[in-house]
């Protein structure tokens, strides 16, 4: 019965089997799909320095690193930084080094509007963001722009930050300045970074500023707020901006993945992935919109055994439940590493209460096994990378992704295989996920080069390329791994085999 169509049939099967193991073996390279793009990216505060020049006013990072230096590892701030507010265009060189087709950048809402409102515009601060763009645009790389990545500034927060309603106006008002002054050159916009940094570790503990520890209380009021404000900036954008402008605005979610620890702990992983990021996907992308429901449930059952009158977790209202469902165009994640979870009777009393981890009920941890990076929290799993993509496609109907963070940490040193192969390995499963069928258009690098790496200072390095914080003028190095991510964006390809010369320059190729 084994005619020649059958016998080739399963001649073809096996070929087919066999290329995909050999995908899998890193025998062959893989090709990025026609348009993607590939970059890299900084924020305003790790990078720019100049903290107080040129009529800037102070954010909450200033504020937190001169009153309380030694917070920060070895005592060090962001005065300086990478000083890229005078070396931008050094900056822009090793982006055309690099062939980057984008850069992502965040603005500083105070070296914009000093005041934090729009009733004085600082036209030197101006001056820099619009020097960046067009020497960028120069070359063809195309700008894009992070609103708020952390630096709130500080009048703002000594009126509450993001726990103050008012919020909502005032970002909405420095989102509108933004647009009007650099819209008619940028793109591709981006509201608020990592939503869940901003308002768990700014408002719920003491690992952002403002070093707030009022967990279960002021991080869900943020969550609400930041939510709606960044909904408020979709809309004004998507109205009043984008008939003109034409370009693309969402928000950026830090997004790891949950493992249980085992099939019994499923719920537990579930329950953790929708405390940590279904918080902010569930209201923008899901069909219901509004905080998860098991979110809903479980705060307001806690909140009543503890004796408050209402839940803890803020409500919304219809109206604004409409608001932010569907608020952006597409899902941008920053995503590192992947942890393991589990509930059983040891997680009572685990956690202080009330707090937000309390009300999750679950104990999560990184398996003492797995290949780490400088940060203690970075762990090699590219299979999470992988889970999470195909999660994110299932839950949410396929939508379209941004990656607009992923990266590694080493001490200082420019020969970085490690990551090196932590690139490469989170690259082929991202590969396997758009094969698989996930709309996956932007892939970014984190970072361009070392930056201010928040309570770890400059202990805790992630560029591309090295900055030498001795030097005067901040010296720019490119480790291996710019070397090799320059070939992938060269090549469009992903080849586990190419070793760079590094004894030769990283030089500007002539199209850059
Ligand atoms: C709970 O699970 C953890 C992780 O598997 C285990 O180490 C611990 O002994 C368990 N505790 C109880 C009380 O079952």
């Amino acid at each position: 019965m084994l005619g020649s169509p059958q016998l080739l049939f399963y001649v073809a099967c096996f070929v087919l089997a066999e290329s995909k193991v050999a995908n899998v073996n890193r025998h062959e390279a893989r090709k990025f799909p026609d348009g993607m793009l590939l970059g890299a990216a900084t924020a305003s505060y790790q990078v720019e320095g100049a903290w107080d020049e040129d009529g800037k006013s102070e954010n909450i990072w200033d504020t937190l690193t001169h009153r309380e230096p030694c917070v920060i590892a070895e005592c060090h701030n962001g005065d300086v930084a990478d000083n890229s507010y005078h070396l931008y265009k050094r900056d822009v060189e090793m982006m055309r080094e690099l062939g980057l087709d984008f850069y992502r950048f965040s603005l500083s809402w105070s070296r914009i509007l000093p005041t934090s409102f729009p009733d004085k515009i600082n036209e030197k601060g101006v001056e820099y963001y619009n020097n960046l763009i067009d020497e960028m645009l120069k070359y063809n790389i195309q700008p894009m722009i992070t609103l708020y990545h952390w630096d709130l500034p500080q009048k703002l927060q000594d009126m509450g930050g993001w726990t103050n309603p008012h919020i909502v106006d005032w970002f909405t008002d420095y989102s509108r300045i933004a647009f009007e002054l650099f819209g008619d050159r940028v793109k591709y916009w981006f509201t608020i970074n990592e939503p869940k940094e901003v308002c768990y570790q700014g408002y719920g503990s003491a690992s952002m500023a403002p070093l707030f520890t009022m967990s279960g209380y002021a991080d869900y009021i943020c969550t609400k707020n930041l939510l709606v404000a960044h909904a408020k900036v979709y809309h004004m954008y998507n109205n009043e901006f984008r008939p003109a402008q034409g370009g693309t605005i969402g928000i950026v979610l830090s997004m790891s993945f949950y493992e249980p620890e085992s099939e019994e702990h499923a719920e537990a992983a579930e329950d953790l992935t929708q405390f940590e990021w279904g918080i902010y996907a569930n209201p923008i992308f899901s069909k219901t919109g509004d905080f998860p429901q098991v979110m809903k449930e479980k705060v307001a059952a806690k909140s009543k055994a503890q004796g408050f009158p209402r839940s803890r977790l803020p409500e919304f209202t219809p109206e604004e439940i409409e608001l932010v469902k569907g608020s952006s165009d597409f899902l941008a994640i920053n995503h590192y590493t992947t942890t393991l979870v589990y509930r059983n009777e040891s997680v009572f009393g685990y956690h202080a209460s009330p707090s937000y981890y309390d009300d999750i009920d679950v104990i999560s941890y990184k398996d003492s096994s797995w290949e780490g990076a400088a940060s203690s929290w970075l762990k090699v799993i590219p299979w999470g990378f992988y889970k999470l993509l195909t999660k994110i496609r299932e839950d949410y109907d396929n939508p379209t992704i941004f990656i607009t963070e992923n990266g590694f940490s080493t001490r200082q040193g420019l020969v970085d295989d490690d990551r090196v192969s932590y690139y490469r390995q989170y690259l082929d499963v991202m590969l396997d996920a758009i094969e698989d069928g996930s709309d996956i258009r932007v892939y970014t690098a984190w970072s361009l080069m070392d930056n201010f790496e928040w309570l770890q200072g400059y202990t805790e390095r992630f560029g591309l390329y090295e900055v030498d914080y001795e030097s005067p003028d901040r010296t720019r190095t490119p480790r291996k791994a710019a070397y090799v991510y320059k070939e992938i964006i060269r090549s469009r390809k992903l080849d586990f085999h190419y070793e760079p010369d590094m004894s030769l320059p990283l030089t500007i190729d002539e199209e850059h």
